[in-house]
């Protein structure tokens, strides 16, 4: 049987990570990867995390199954987290997931099952892995300009235009925050635009919301998802825990089904357990056991806030320390999007040639389409980064 197989196109993020590990030069940085790193290149457990963890392995009695839908505390705490009082309870469906890629997995499996004819909209460029599965699928897939080249920002009229040619009934994957890989946002006034084109085309939207916490703070960053979940009777949030409570391995999300009523909120509710039964049956537990713990109790999720926005205002301390030295070697601001730029990445914007060069030449690991992740930086790197970069002539 599986002489018949094919082989599969490598994942350009997960295939650099297991370069960079291969690298044996000690002054490799590593760009690649989503992750969290501190000033010395470790990826910590939350404080936070770590006591829910304790107060889990000291008070949990059973590890019996929960229910297909998860810990229902776990959906009302995230839930909150992403809409606060947006909607009523009683229009929201959910489902616990293994991490966000569960989530954005799910949704489009609930795309197959409700509207099999829908296109999926996606921002070009995107997350690899959301066309990736798409096409996994089987799914129409279509995408919408989004990133504008030569200023590094959003090609808001671009993006407007594409979303204005939408049928009725298709599905516009949207990032809620801190869009990867480009860390071009649109403003809140670009938002409601795009709200209200995607309205008057009546599409549905999908939200994927994989970094609350990480561009311009937790209420801030819900603010677009929030006023898309008002906007439309029908629309999906596929959300992550893995970045912003650093439980990457846990794999905890969460998919939320908005609907109209309290009964096709039912429908919606039984459709999203089915699919969680025929793929996984019960979703992870810990994670989302753990993200539960933080956020109904008030210390916790105090000291989880604080250390969240340390993070946060790290990652802009870095973004404005490398848009300063790149200034400053190129007499020139034309990199000073870096520092507008929000979320863990920014695409740099240059050919995968000149990636490899900085690769081969310099032991910086960057995704070909030039995407950098911040939290990958340090005080120490950074200059090292900005000074390959001029290097490399880019
Ligand atoms: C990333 O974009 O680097 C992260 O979302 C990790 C992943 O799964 O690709």
């Amino acid at each position: 049987m599986f002489d018949t197989l094919k082989p599969q196109p490598a994942d350009k993020i997960l295939s650099l990570m297991q370069a960079y590990r291969a690298d044996p030069r000690d002054t490799k940085v590593d760009l690649g990867v989503g992750v969290y790193k501190d000033a010395s290149g470790n990826t910590p457990v939350m404080r936070a995390v770590k006591e829910a963890e304790r107060r889990l392995v000291a008070d949990q009695t059973t590890k019996a199954y929960v229910g297909l839908a998860g810990d229902p505390a776990f959906a009302d705490a995230m839930i909150d987290l992403l809409l606060a009082d947006t909607l009523p309870r009683d229009r929201i469906a959910a489902i616990a997931t293994p991490g966000g890629t569960g989530a954005i997995r799910q949704a489009l499996e609930m795309v197959k099952l409700a509207a099999p004819g829908a296109t999926i909209w996606i921002s070009d460029p995107s997350w690899p892995n959301h066309a990736s599965i798409v096409k996994f699928l089987g799914l129409p897939m279509r995408s919408y300009r989004y990133f504008d080249a030569d200023t590094r920002g959003v090609d808001i009229d671009g993006m407007i235009a594409d979303l204005g040619t939408v049928a009725p009934g298709d599905v516009v994957l949207l990032h809620g925050c801190c869009h990867n890989p480009t860390g071009a946002n649109p403003t809140a006034d670009q938002w409601t635009r795009i709200v209200a084109t995607l309205q008057q085309v009546q599409a549905v939207p999908l939200v994927d919301v994989a970094y609350q916490g990480f561009g311009d703070g937790l209420d801030q960053d819900a603010q677009a998802t929030r006023a898309i979940a008002a906007a439309f009777p029908n629309l999906m949030i596929a959300a992550s825990c893995s970045k912003n409570f650093g439980i990457y391995r846990e794999r905890t999300g969460i998919l939320l089904g908005i609907t109209r009523d309290k009964d096709e909120t039912a429908l919606t509710q039984a459709n999203l357990n089915f699919l969680n039964r025929q793929n996984y049956s019960f979703p992870p537990d810990h994670g989302a056991r753990v993200v539960t713990t933080i956020l109904t109790d008030p210390a916790l999720r105090a000291e989880w806030e604080a250390e969240l926005e340390d993070t946060r205002n790290t990652m802009l301390t870095l973004r404005q320390a490398l848009a300063d030295d790149l200034r400053r070697l190129s007499n020139d601001d034309r990199f000073d999007f870096i520092a507008h730029h929000r979320g863990m990445f920014s695409l740099l914007g240059t050919s995968a040639d000149k990636v490899e060069v900085l690769r081969a030449d310099h032991g910086i690991y960057m995704v070909s389409d030039s995407r950098m992740n911040i939290a990958g930086l340090n005080a120490r790197t950074v200059p090292i980064l900005a000074q390959a970069i001029i290097d490399a002539g880019i």
